[in-house]
């Protein structure tokens, strides 16, 4: 097994029967504080915990406060204009920590390290290692290179790496809900994502340590893991397992555990899944399934391999399989050509769904992905939020509708923790992901379940009272 804390030279120096020579390489790091923030995905959020366990390995600590951190690392995203801006400007807020510690270590990990590389270290001064998202293994190695006084990259992909061994180290954690990867990379080439670019290659973990990660997290008092990947129904371990036997395999680790999953591709998610999801009541009536577009041409310029009546096939076997299963999604508005009647189009998708929940977006153009080569960029800006906003408040008409459906029904609600405005209150999420708020009962504490009759509700809360 890795030892993440031995890096290669030490390594051999060990194996030529030096070991006890070694100073602990630990030792060296000890009280040495890291502070990690992730932007992005929850994939993004899944390896900084990876991340963290290979700097604690190294004898660092966390610390939730950049001022007081010797290393602050940010874990970014690139997937569009603006989430590149957002990381620009973080970095802007710690110049001035730098200033005052010279010591001060500055890392940019993730996807947009992969996109930028070295340019990142001639771009922000401040920067002194860039590390993608497969070369965290690698971090003993970079740190020393930056302690000995010079800039450090490693942005290397790998086609096998899952770090399937490394124990994360649950960050910014409840107690109760957990992320697990399960997969990296993507080999979906959608034409206006960058992902492929920066993740690499898809690649399945391990089955086995997927089970055992859920089953410690359930020992420890977790009550619900989220399996992460960019395409969870590609799922495929050498051994065989495909997502569905998977779902299965972790389903079964307790039926006490809730188990959810994200994302979803309409092309590939199956039957066999729905079934699966029907059969195990642990596993929770929530699906996350991008549509971007309800426009068939469209959706071949985004090279998403499947049209409008495919899509409306898989939501059609979602009802009829698992009914009362909600739905989201993520839509991309204004993307090149498209027309005033495919934007209808994707208003008219969003009628038929009525989703519980969508992430929306204006089209951004990314470098390197095979729009940004082919198609122009050409819908303006004013026409683009002019259709963003019309899709939003469908949205908001759609989520408010779903919420009134659950009014007068009694929810299984996992008691996440005390809800934000109050004390008085618990905050918990029923089966379809809805956030619920209800009065705390001295009888039930965070990581229960609850029934909770469903009273009234916000646009995105419901609010209830236990029902014993
Ligand atoms: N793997 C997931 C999506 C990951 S990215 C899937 O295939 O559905 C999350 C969302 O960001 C995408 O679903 C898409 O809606 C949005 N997105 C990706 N690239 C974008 C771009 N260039 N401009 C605007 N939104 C984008
Ligand atoms: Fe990007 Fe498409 Fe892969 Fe999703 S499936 S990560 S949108 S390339
Ligand atoms: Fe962003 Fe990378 Fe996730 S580009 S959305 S952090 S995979």
């Amino acid at each position: 097994m890795f030892n993440s804390h031995i890096g290669e030279k030490e390594h051999n120096e060990a194996r030529q029967g030096e070991a006890l020579m070694l100073e602990n390489p630990s030792d060296k790091n000890n009280g040495r504080k890291l502070f990690i923030e992730s932007y992005g995905c929850a994939m993004n959020f899944s390896d900084s915990e990876i991340v963290a366990s290979i700097m604690m390995d190294m004898g660092f600590e966390t610390t939730a406060d950049f001022k007081e951190a010797d290393v602050i690392f940010i874990n970014t995203c690139s997937i569009r204009e603006n989430a590149e801006q957002r990381v620009r400007n973080r970095l802007k807020e710690f110049k001035g920590v730098k200033s005052k510690n010279p010591g001060l270590v500055v890392g940019v990990l993730g996807c947009m390290a992969e996109r930028l590389k070295a340019k990142f270290l001639e771009e922000e001064k401040l920067v002194d290692v860039v590390v993608g998202p497969d070369a965290y293994r690698d971090l003993p190695n970079l740190i020393d290179l930056v302690d000995e006084g010079n800039k450090a990259v490693n942005v290397l992909l790998s086609r096998e790496e899952t770090y399937a061994d490394i124990n994360p180290v649950r960050l910014n954690t409840n107690g109760i809900s957990a992320f697990i990867s399960i997969m990296r990379g993507c080999d979906n080439m959608c034409s206006f994502c960058v992902v492929p670019f920066t993740r690499g290659r898809e690649r399945s973990r391990d089955a086995h340590s997927i089970v055992q990660e859920a089953s410690d997290l359930f020992n420890q008092g977790y009550r619900e893991v989220t399996l992460l990947g960019q395409n969870v129904d590609s799922y495929k371990w050498e051994g065989g397992v495909n997502f569905a036997q998977l779902l299965e395999m972790v389903a079964l680790v307790s039926p006490a555990l809730r188990v959810r999953f994200s994302t979803s591709h309409p092309k590939d998610i199956t039957d066999e899944v729905l079934h699966t999801m029907a059969r195990h009541e642990n596993i929770c009536n929530y699906i996350h399934l991008p549509v971007q577009s309800g426009n068939s041409r469209v959706l071949e310029l985004m090279n998403r391999t499947y049209d409008r009546e495919w899509y409306i096939n898989r939501i059609d076997a979602i009802r009829n399989i698992i009914p009362g299963c909600a739905i989201s999604t993520d839509v991309i508005t204004g993307f090149c050509t498209e027309t005033e009647e495919e934007h209808l189009e994707t208003l008219s998708m969003m009628d038929y769904v009525q989703y519980d929940f969508a992430y929306m977006f204006k089209y951004s153009e990314r470098p390197g992905t095979l729009a940004a080569k082919r198609y122009a960029d050409d819908i303006p800006e004013e026409v683009k939020s002019r259709r963003l906003t019309e899709i939003v408040d469908r949205q908001q008409q759609h989520s408010h509708i779903r919420m009134l459906e659950q009014i007068g029904k009694v929810q299984k609600v996992l008691i996440d923790g005390f809800s934000k405005k109050s004390k008085n209150d618990y905050a918990g999420r029923n089966d379809q992901n809805a956030t619920v708020i209800f009065p705390v009962d001295e009888r039930y504490k965070p990581g229960q379940y609850v029934n909770v009759l469903a009273e009234r509700c916000t646009t995105a809360t419901l609010i209830g009272k236990i029902v014993d």
